[in-house]
């Protein structure tokens, strides 16, 4: 199956913001929340979602947030994962439910209706996806369900050369790969794959290309202004490289080679994808 097939879950957007935010606005959080289908719990139900991979939980918050004065639906507590203790601590403080833990070593138990995850998941090396979704199967109860908001990688000719620049990216941002390892995009057939392959019936949600962004964004994520030449030339040369490499990729990511480093711009794709434990 190819990208174009699945063009037709898109919706109708007029939300021209950063798809990667998490304005309530934008087609990934509304795909994303629509798809934990909450209505089919009724108002007397308190269910349970995890937030995996969660960081600082603000994608989480959101989906709350998103529910807040919802007439008739069910009372969500929402728990948080991540594998670094430092972004759960402030909701640990405000009283949340934290579990500090690698998604591939999750050791919970049938206690969830939804796990949702956003941006995660693909930053796992190849060959981890399968672990992961094991555990975060056993981690939902019957019929719960993973609600995948995350990168795909647009065909299988152009999926190295994307990650290469979405690792240049992690690399910029301070991913060790000596540790963590390179990331991996799955394709939209890779992620179904993946989940089929861990007894889940997947579906796909919507898939948009987020609209261009700037190279310069990425500043934000630097601690010091002294990194930020050496890092933006690492970053550059890694995009330069992969559209030389590969024709396509130009093409399939929307990335537009500037005169200047920081008016590059590149336009990933992200998709939402459910896996239903049947
Ligand atoms: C790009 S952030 C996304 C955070 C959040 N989901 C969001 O949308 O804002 C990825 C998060 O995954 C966490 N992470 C990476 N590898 C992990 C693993 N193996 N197990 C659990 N968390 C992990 C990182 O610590 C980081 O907080």
């Amino acid at each position: 199956m190819s990208y174009s097939q699945y063009e037709k879950c898109k919706p109708t957007d007029s939300f021209r913001g950063a798809v990667g935010g998490y304005d309530p606005r934008n087609a990934l959080n509304q795909w994303a929340h629509r798809s934990c289908a909450l209505s089919r719990f009724g108002p007397s139900k308190e269910i349970s979602i995890l937030d995996a991979m969660a960081g600082p939980g603000k994608f989480g918050n959101m989906i709350l947030e998103m529910n807040r004065n919802k007439v008739g639906g069910p009372k969500i507590k929402m728990s948080f994962n991540d594998a670094r203790l430092e972004p759960l601590l402030g909701l640990q403080s405000s009283g949340a439910e934290v579990i500090h833990s690698d998604i591939r070593t999750l050791a919970v138990n049938s206690a969830f209706d939804i796990v949702i995850e956003r941006f995660g998941l693909k930053d796992l090396p190849y060959g981890h996806l399968a672990n992961a979704l094991d555990r975060i199967r056993n981690s939902l109860r019957l019929n719960g369900r993973l609600v995948i908001a995350d990168m795909f990688a647009v065909s299988e000719k152009t999926q190295e050369a994307a990650i290469s620049i979405h690792a240049a990216e992690q690399r910029f941002a301070g991913r060790n790969e000596a540790v963590d390892g390179i990331c991996h995009i799955p394709t939209i057939e890779g992620w179904i794959s993946a989940l089929a392959s861990s007894s889940f019936r997947a579906s796909v949600r919507f898939t948009r290309a987020r609209g261009a962004i700037e190279l310069s964004v990425f500043k934000s994520w630097l601690k010091s202004e002294s990194e930020y030449v050496e890092k933006m030339d690492m970053l550059f040369s890694a995009i330069a490289d992969a559209c030389n490499r590969q024709p396509n990729v130009a093409i399939e990511y929307g990335i537009k080679l500037a005169g200047t480093i920081e008016k590059t711009t590149i336009s990933w794709p992200y998709a939402v994808i459910v896996g239903e434990k049947i």
